[in-house]
């Protein structure tokens, strides 16, 4: 678990160089030693800082609340967790794109603000509520989300996402569309060529709505 924190800690500062430069000169280097023995869930001098950093330079997801303190919290996870590859913007785009699909195919809008009822971020395996990993079929999920009214969008970090996917990685949109479908209400459908099918290839691109995803949820809000 150390050896974990070191790991993702080590992924923020890559992000912190990178991007901001000239940011890291001012974070004080002997106060950061001693984050990299803490564990999620500890408590060490100089993370309330590193969170307020990576606040500051917007790795806290929308919909995450910033919980200050020297404590390696949740909140500070899902902020370690934006996948490289993506700039924070880049990812919100990708959001933004897919809820908008829900929104074309239903009466429903909706709108970014900082008490909202969706969430979305990326974690790791184990993160609080379910673990990605499913032991009965052997599989990592791509990502996780819920019924109504938890508006919870984990994405699994193991997978390396992308919005124009190699056969190896994964699609941003399509996992998003679907795990919307989920958080909007709807289950499974058994029709392969359905945004809610329940299974996709690494690499494919699935991001429209079918009449099927749509004719679910009018089906189930009665409009
Ligand atoms: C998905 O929808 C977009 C916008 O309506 C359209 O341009 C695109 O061709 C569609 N893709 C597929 C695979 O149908």
């Amino acid at each position: 678990m150390a050896v974990k924190f070191s790991h993702m800690l080590f992924g923020a500062f890559v992000l912190l160089f990178v991007l901001q430069p000239c940011v890291i000169k001012s974070l004080k280097l002997d106060s950061l030693q001693n984050l990299e023995q803490v564990q999620k869930g500890g408590v060490a001098s100089g993370i309330n800082q590193v969170k307020q950093y990576l606040k500051t330079y917007g790795y806290y997801p929308h919909g995450v609340k910033l919980t200050l303190g020297d404590r390696f919290d949740h909140s500070l996870e899902s902020a370690l967790n934006t996948p490289s590859g993506f700039t924070v913007n880049g990812v919100d785009t990708v959001f933004a794109r897919a809820l908008k699909s829900w929104a074309d195919g239903s009466p429903f809008k909706f709108t970014k603000n900082s008490n909202s009822d969706i969430e979305v971020a990326f974690y790791s395996n184990n993160h609080g509520d379910y673990p990605f990993y499913d032991p009965v079929n052997k599989v990592e999920a791509y990502a996780h989300s819920f019924y109504p009214e938890i508006g919870r969008v984990h994405f699994n970090t193991l997978y390396t996402w992308s919005t124009n996917p190699t056969s190896r990685q994964v699609d941003l949109e399509s996992i998003d569309v679907h795990k919307l479908g989920h958080t909007l209400g709807l289950e499974h459908s058994g029709l392969k060529s359905a945004i809610m099918y329940p299974y996709i290839d690494l690499g494919a691109i699935k991001r429209n709505l079918t009449q099927v995803d749509k004719d679910g949820l009018k089906a189930m809000y009665m409009y």
